[in-house]
């Protein structure tokens, strides 16, 4: 498959040389619903990519997880299997261990230390990072923070997590943190999420009010206790196969870089104006919002830091020290 893809860029290639105005079609993937905020971030990239070469590149965006879970499409991805992949950065640390450091709980101390911490010369390094694993980082998006929810038991303290079967992005840094919570963290893809709290093989998730609400995957219809605990704020990424950028011309290259972070404000407008409303969605639905003493769920992250302070050492530091 490798071979096909390499071969196939190649070709087209080769054609643009001899002068024809040959197309280059980029696949990007995105687990997401199709009016999701990354996916609208996608298509803008794409009519970007389009407008710029006038015409000669296309990039076509398959929501709602159907070239696969988020572990799959990274993989997919390594391979040059498929072009471009959209995915929170939580399962990407499994494949570029840096990344990791963005799941840790409270890492960010507020919406404009996240920002400025992935817009400046960290979140570059680990965009260009990412080549180790084959992949070339393109742009982050807005993620918001992450919460948990729950069925039936509602959390009201880290007290009440102890023993409940709580959802986790296949990410060891996310793993540690439910087990220093007291929780039983399950490993699950996203898209297994709403059949697992539907059926009671899980108790509860986490993530953020978008994704939970209405225009997301609507997990508020099977788990109306939400805590505002924000104990994470996860970026979301763009990547391209290395394979794939490898072998479009400098320009080209230039040009899938400049739509990429051409589509970041559209994401984030998009990002903005969706908290809010997908929040009085799920109020107006039913759902319980439930506030927290959030010092109680800092202290009991100890552990995890005492395991990654080593594991990420300097750029920890970096991220700590960034004002
Ligand atoms: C966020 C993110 C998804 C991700 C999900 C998760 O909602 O946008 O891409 O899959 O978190 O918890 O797995």
């Amino acid at each position: 498959m490798r071979t096909f893809r390499v071969l196939a860029i190649t070709l087209v290639l080769a054609l643009v040389a001899g002068g024809f105005a040959q197309e280059i079609v980029l696949r990007a993937a995105d687990n997401q619903p199709p009016t999701y905020p990354t996916v609208l971030g996608l298509n803008h990239m794409a009519e970007t990519l389009e407008a710029l070469s006038g015409g000669r590149i296309t990039m076509e965006v398959f929501p709602g997880g159907q070239l696969g879970d988020e572990r799959s499409t990274i993989e997919q991805v390594q391979l040059g299997v498929i072009d471009v992949v959209r995915t929170s950065t939580s399962p990407v640390g499994e494949f570029y261990a840096p990344m990791g450091v963005y799941s840790l709980p409270f890492i960010f101390r507020s919406e404009e230390h996240f920002w400025r911490v992935v817009q400046g010369p960290i979140g570059f390094e680990m965009l260009e990072g990412l080549r180790e694993a084959d992949m070339v980082g393109l742009a982050y998006y807005d993620s918001g923070s992450r919460n948990f929810y729950t069925a039936e038991t509602p959390i009201r303290s880290v007290a009440d997590l102890e023993g409940l079967r709580i959802r986790t992005q296949q990410s060891q840094v996310v793993l540690d943190m439910m087990e220093a919570l007291g929780a039983d963290a399950v490993p699950l893809a996203f898209g297994e999420v709403y059949s697992s709290l539907q059926t009671g093989v899980i108790d509860g998730a986490e993530n953020n009010y978008p994704s939970y609400g209405p225009s997301g995957v609507r997990h508020y219809e099977v788990a109306p206790y939400f805590t505002e605990n924000a104990h994470a704020r996860v970026p979301e990424i763009v990547m391209i196969s290395a394979t794939v950028f490898d072998v479009l011309s400098a320009e080209d290259q230039a040009l899938v870089r400049q739509a990429a972070l051409a589509s970041v404000p559209v994401q984030a407008a998009a990002w903005a104006a969706l908290v809010e409303e997908s929040k009085a969605a799920v109020i107006e639905a039913g759902s319980e919002i439930i506030t927290v003493d959030l010092g109680e769920f800092q202290d009991a992250m100890g552990p995890v830091y005492e395991k990654y302070e080593p594991i990420f050492g300097d750029l920890l530091q970096r991220i700590l020290d960034t004002p």
